[in-house]
């Protein structure tokens, strides 16, 4: 069977790609697909972004459509930038730009304070209509100075709960495991079932 990703994002397709790897699934990535242009992420949440994505998708291509969204909520700036994650420092701001406005926006708010989380929705939508719907959240704070070169996004300045480093100095799989896309995608893989058949 066949599913294709809602996503243009190389850093979370790769990581999709490998989460949904032992699941008989066979994943298109949306570049196949070129007629679908860019899809406007204008919802007020994560779950009206990634349903509209999915929807979208599944009804131009006659598949399966797996779309997330997904960002950094500090709990000190009231759960932003939110939805916003992606554009925090602008339109067409880059990771770097972004994480570096974070920094900036941070830079006198103590350690006990820096608490965050990342937070994913992901959604499978079936051409006909039907769905279903996950969430995943990873607890972790917000670092005084970046650290490491792996990953996407604000990677470099998160170091999740209970751990030593920062998102950017994991790998892959340890990322997965203890990920918001790898809790909301778990969550999926039980759940997928009931969309499938
Ligand atoms: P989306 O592509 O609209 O879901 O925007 C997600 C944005 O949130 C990304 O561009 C990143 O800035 C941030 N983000 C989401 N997931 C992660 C992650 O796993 N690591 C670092 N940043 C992330």
């Amino acid at each position: 069977m066949k599913a294709v990703i809602a996503t243009r994002n190389r850093g979370k397709l790769r990581e999709l790609q490998k989460l949904l790897a032992d699941f008989g699934l066979k994943i298109l990535p949306l570049d196949q697909y070129p007629a679908i242009g860019p899809i406007e992420e204008d919802g007020s949440s994560f779950f009206e972004n990634a349903m509209k994505k999915a929807r979208i998708v599944a009804e131009k291509t006659g598949l399966i459509a797996i779309a997330d969204d997904s960002g950094l909520e500090v709990d000190v700036l009231n759960g932003a930038p939110g939805i916003y994650s992606a554009r925090y420092a602008g339109e067409k701001a880059s990771d770097e730009e972004n994480y570096r406005k974070l920094l900036a926006v941070m830079k006198d708010v103590p350690g006990w304070e820096r608490g965050a989380q990342f937070r994913c929705v992901m959604v499978v939508y079936r051409p006909d209509g039907k769905w279903i719907t996950t969430e995943g959240i990873c607890r972790g704070r917000i670092t005084s100075v970046p650290r490491g070169n792996r990953g996407f996004g604000y990677d470099p300045v998160f170091m999740p709960e209970g751990s030593t480093c920062t998102m950017a100095e994991m790998g892959q799989e340890e990322k997965n495991r203890i990920s918001h896309r790898g809790k909301a995608l778990k969550l999926l893989k039980e759940r997928i079932r009931q969309i499938l058949y």
